[in-house]
């Protein structure tokens, strides 16, 4: 979260930017409380409206005091109001909190708060001395083998990442140029909700979803609009990937390094139709000072995984090393944009 003043000061001097500094260094703060609320269904218990402290603490089983003060530093973000008689209520951005919210925000701030992605953020300098991913250095595996053995975090990272994707797919699928017909590959598709709005856009389609076998087993395709044109396809997209005139490979190149993106690049050319496509789905990183999102999940890859987000020039490259040539890239409206490439 950014912090209090979110743009540097340009002018006003030591005082104001040793100030601008501090209150940068203190941006942790809101995103632990944030995950707090989000976990204890503050915006769950304010749906019918505002509520004293003391009334919310009960219904959430928390010390009143504790939820006072995180209240009033959310507050501060907008996501809660304190009113003048001391109740506190929800705001519009405080409502995409509520877990019935059409596109809840509080899957995705349960995953990105997770101590899986949080406590390697706390290592940034130990990743920058030694170079590479510290999550084996916290956890003593790789995030994924991390995930496989345990299933609460298994559940809270494929359900914010589905939660995460929702607020996308629809658009994405949107804007991607697809053939009339023949199969389309999600590869890593997770539990299916991009497939699905492609499916349900595209009805002379037939889709694949590549996962592993704990995560499509938790798919989402059992809707009667695309009924009988899916299958599951359990597996490792290092080892093999299903046939398809089209394979998608959504925010997963981000999770991994140069090497074994081009296994699963060559993977995917091996098992596409001729004169098929790969749809790389991933932020690119615009070139400059702008804030982009993808610049701050980029420390997260870097730190919890053996990932990271890349520019064009370094898709580019990516593609070339995998028998691939980038077509073209078109921009989603998301954070996200889709490169095209077919074989080189
Ligand atoms: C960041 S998530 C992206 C999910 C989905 N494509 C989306 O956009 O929401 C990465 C996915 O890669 C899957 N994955 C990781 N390693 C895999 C492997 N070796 N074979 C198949 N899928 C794998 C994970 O289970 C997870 O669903």
């Amino acid at each position: 979260m950014p912090s209090e003043t979110s743009d540097p000061p340009t002018d006003g001097g030591d005082r104001d930017a040793t100030r601008f500094l501090i209150d940068e260094a203190l941006g942790y703060v809101y995103a632990g409380a944030l995950r707090a609320a989000a976990a204890i269904g503050v915006a769950d218990r304010l749906a019918d409206g505002p509520l004293t402290v003391a009334e919310l603490a009960g219904r959430t089983g928390v010390h009143a005091d504790g939820l006072r003060r995180v209240l009033r530093v959310l507050a501060t973000r907008g996501v809660f109001e304190e009113l003048p008689d001391g109740r506190f209520g929800l705001t519009a951005v405080g409502r995409s909190l509520r877990s019935d919210a059409a596109l809840s925000a509080r899957p995705s701030v349960l995953m990105l708060t997770d101590p899986t992605l949080w406590r390697p953020c706390g290592e940034v300098e130990l990743s920058l001395r030694r170079g590479g991913s510290v999550f084996e250095d916290i956890f003593g595996m790789s995030f994924f083998e991390y995930i496989a053995r345990n299933e609460q975090t298994a559940a809270a990272f494929h359900t914010g990442m589905a939660a995460f994707s929702d607020q996308e797919n629809e658009v994405i699928a949107g804007v991607c140029e697809l053939p009339a017909s023949g199969v389309v590959v999600d590869v890593g598709g997770g539990h299916g909700g991009f497939l699905l709005e492609v499916l349900r856009r595209n009805p002379g389609l037939e889709g694949v979803l590549l996962d592993e076998e704990h995560v499509v087993a938790g798919h989402r395709l059992d809707v009667a609009e695309v009924k009988g044109r899916w299958r599951l396809a359990p597996g490792d997209f290092f080892t093999e990937v299903p046939a398809g005139d089209v394979h998608v490979v959504k925010r997963i190149l981000h999770d991994w390094d140069d090497e074994h993106c081009v296994t699963i690049l060559r993977n995917c050319r091996r098992a596409l139709a001729p004169g098929g496509r790969i749809l790389v789905i991933d932020a690119v990183i615009p070139p400059g000072n702008e804030p982009h999102q993808a610049k701050a999940v980029d420390m997260m890859l870097m730190t919890a995984f053996p990932g990271r987000e890349r520019t064009e020039g370094e898709f580019a490259e990516l593609l070339a090393a995998a028998g691939l040539r980038p077509a073209r890239i078109v921009p989603t409206g998301t954070v996200v944009s889709i490169v095209e490439a077919t074989r080189a």
